[in-house]
């Protein structure tokens, strides 16, 4: 775990400033727990610290790691806490616009202090909303896709909750990079229209109950980008063609016992797994992947979809809306709206 001195926001029982210097808006949990913890609160700016800088945050993204955070299952930020992990804004200093992840949060707030490492410029051709939504859930999806993957021309890929933030992205980066065809997994017909309108040859259900055999059809996949773990992640292996490799970001659903290396020899198959955090620790690949991505928006071949924009009292219920997969694309908070 790891621990953040900025991330100690002084905030008394009425959410009111109790530290020295400038206060500002924030999100806080006081303990983990449900969506019902998230406190719109004022509490002190953080301060930028050694190897930091400050931005003022024009908008906040929400991840599904987030939920995760909320409830203590992923990272343990020190309570009370602001969650966040990527933000959009001004840096203070030069008043450049720059995109940031924050790996022990701090991002629903209207100040936050990323490591300098971790923060990007935003080119002129790229708007906030799209650098923000393009940042956390692109680079995982093109470092799945690409280092973890070593996805090949032509080749087949699956991707699941294709409609979601990282899954959208990954149909069409898949796409940019050649695959031959592109077969996406989403639970309601309108995410499968959306998956396909990004560039899905097939768009199937992950409750199908033959969910392995239709994967299978057409000679199988090379390579599978799953999200999700458990079942579908065991559909995947076995809708693999010979040589084929799965590729993990993250496993809600669990491993389901996990894979024996038997099971993997059965196909010949590779099992990967890409965690952001080891690209942000190199900064020459975390600021290459992100100027592929950004060329690739600026010049409208990669379009993160905005699902919706809430002010930070709207964090708690859309924290709500995207455990009950509700949402397509990304979720922004837009920390200076009233509301
Ligand atoms: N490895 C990394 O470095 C890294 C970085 C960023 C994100 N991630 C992971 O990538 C995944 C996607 O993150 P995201 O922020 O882009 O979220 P998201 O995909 O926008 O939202 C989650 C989606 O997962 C699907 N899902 C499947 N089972 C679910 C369940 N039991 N409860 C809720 N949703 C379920 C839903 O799509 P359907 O309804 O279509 O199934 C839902 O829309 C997460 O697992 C996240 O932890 C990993």
């Amino acid at each position: 775990m790891e621990a953040d001195k900025d991330m100690d926001a002084d905030v008394d029982v009425d959410g009111d400033v109790t530290g020295d210097g400038a206060g500002m808006r924030a999100v806080v949990i006081d303990r983990y727990g449900g969506p019902e913890e998230l406190r719109l609160a004022t509490v002190p700016e953080p301060a930028a610290g050694p190897g930091r800088v400050l931005v003022d945050v024009t908008l906040a993204g929400l991840n599904y790691a987030d939920l995760e955070c909320r409830t203590g299952e992923y990272l343990r930020f020190p309570l009370p806490a602001v969650l966040g992990v990527d933000v959009v804004g001004r840096r203070r200093g030069d008043g450049r616009r720059v995109v940031a992840l924050l790996r022990t949060g701090g991002g629903y707030a209207e100040v936050a202090a990323p490591e300098a490492a971790h923060t990007v410029e935003v080119p002129d051709g790229v708007g906030d909303e799209q650098a923000l939504a393009l940042l956390e859930q692109g680079a995982t999806a093109y470092g799945a896709l690409t280092l973890a993957g070593r996805l090949r021309p032509g080749e087949a890929v699956g991707v699941t909750a294709a409609a979601g933030g990282v899954g959208h992205l990954a149909v069409q980066l898949a796409r940019e990079l050649g695959a031959g065809r592109i077969v996406a997994l989403a639970s309601t017909p309108q995410k499968r229209e959306f998956a396909r309108s990004l560039g899905a040859d097939t768009v199937l259900d992950p409750e199908d109950p033959d969910l392995a055999g239709r994967l299978a059809e057409s000679g199988g996949l090379d390579l599978f980008l799953d999200s999700v773990g458990g079942k579908v992640l065991r559909a995947g292996l076995a809708g693999l063609a010979p040589f084929g490799r799965l590729v993990s970001v993250g496993a809600r659903g669990g491993v389901e016992d996990g894979f024996t290396v038997g099971e993997l020899a059965e196909g010949s198959a590779g099992l990967a797994v890409f965690w952001l955090k080891h690209a942000l620790a190199d900064r020459a690949l975390f600021t290459g992947i992100a100027g592929q991505l950004f060329r690739l928006a600026a010049d409208g071949r990669l379009v993160a979809r905005i699902d919706r924009t809430v002010p930070l009292s709207g964090v708690a219920a859309a924290h709500r809306a995207m455990a009950a997969r509700e949402t397509m694309g990304k979720v922004l908070v837009d920390v200076r709206r009233e509301g």
